[in-house]
């Protein structure tokens, strides 16, 4: 039975809306950033200060930023990645960033050089055989894995000794963006990278991990296109909900970066031009959505504790 402060919490009744799969729910409500037009009555355009050109991203220049005028903080940036780019970004989350010195959702059923190696097992079994399924394929079972700092998920922390590097190119992307929007000396120490079938959902929550919170939450979104949910730091308060599509950035900052947020449904429909059939990850990215989930973890002001 649903309790009364259920009944009151209309993030979650927006949520389980969005989720349903019982019926299509209606997407009118759904800001679309692809449709300006539609949503300038809750957003403003924002300009860009220059970042140097870096590998594996657009120029600036290319970029489109808005601000949500009803989530103070909360950006949403178009054309930061190509279609080469986002190419690029998801065999790096695929290939590369599910491997050691990474951590998995895996790596408790199994070694890691089972893991390691299952990109190129599913891959292969793509290429040979007459019936494949990707939804049986080893790499369909990777649902996460955390760079730099390692979140971890019982205990919500992180700490100074489960610790490796977030890889330069992604540090370097991450800082360009926020450089972009005027946060100085960002330092990407932590990422989550989500891998997401067009059945799953992110719950609501708010990050509060990270000991620093004035630092911006960076997010990058590959493949499938996803409904994404941001309210406040009050969960009682309904909640925007918007398109987010490949190659597009979300930045929580300001007021928004302690705010909830979710990702109730993942579309089964990408814009990303995936027309040859003969390539694996063309295929996955057919069938799945990934997100580079970037954070800043501490600052000279705010350390994490020893342990
Ligand atoms: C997260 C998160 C959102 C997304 O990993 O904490 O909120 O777009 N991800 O997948
Ligand atoms: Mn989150």
């Amino acid at each position: 039975m649903e309790s009364k402060d259920d009944v009151m919490d209309y993030f979650k009744i927006d949520f389980k809306y969005y989720k349903q799969r019982a019926s299509v729910p209606s997407y009118n409500d759904v800001l679309d950033f692809d449709d300006v037009d539609s949503v300038l009555r809750k957003a403003s355009k924002v300009s860009l200060l220059e970042s140097p050109s870096i590998k594996n991203m657009s120029d600036t220049k290319n970029w489109e930023a808005y601000h949500l005028n009803t989530v103070p903080g909360f950006y949403f940036i178009k054309n930061v990645l190509t279609r080469e780019h986002q190419l690029y970004w998801a065999r790096r989350s695929l290939c590369d960033f599910t491997r050691s010195p990474n951590v998995t959702n895996l790596d408790q059923f199994q070694a890691k050089e089972s893991v390691d190696k299952m990109w190129e097992n599913s891959e292969s079994e793509f290429l040979t055989k007459s019936n494949f399924n990707i939804r049986e394929s080893e790499i369909w079972a990777v649902r996460w894995a955390t760079l730099g700092y390692h979140h971890n998920w019982n205990t919500r922390n992180y700490s100074k000794r489960h610790r490796s590097n977030v890889p330069d190119d992604l540090a370097a992307v991450s800082g360009n963006i926020a450089n972009a929007l005027g946060f100085e000396d960002y330092k990407a120490e932590a990422s989550v990278v989500n891998f997401y079938h067009s059945n799953s959902s992110l719950c609501p929550h708010q990050d509060l991990s990270e000991v620093d919170l004035t630092y911006p939450l960076i997010s990058i979104s590959l493949g499938l296109d996803a409904i994404f949910l941001i309210g406040s730091d009050i969960k009682t308060e309904k909640p925007e909900a918007l398109f987010i599509r490949s190659g597009d950035v979300v930045v929580m900052s300001g007021k928004s970066r302690t705010a909830y947020h979710a990702l109730p449904r993942v579309m089964e429909t990408t814009k990303m031009r995936l027309d040859d059939e003969s390539d694996f990850l063309s295929c996955y990215l057919m069938n799945s959505r990934i997100n580079l989930n970037v954070r800043q973890v501490e600052s000279d002001k705010s350390v994490l504790p020893e342990d």
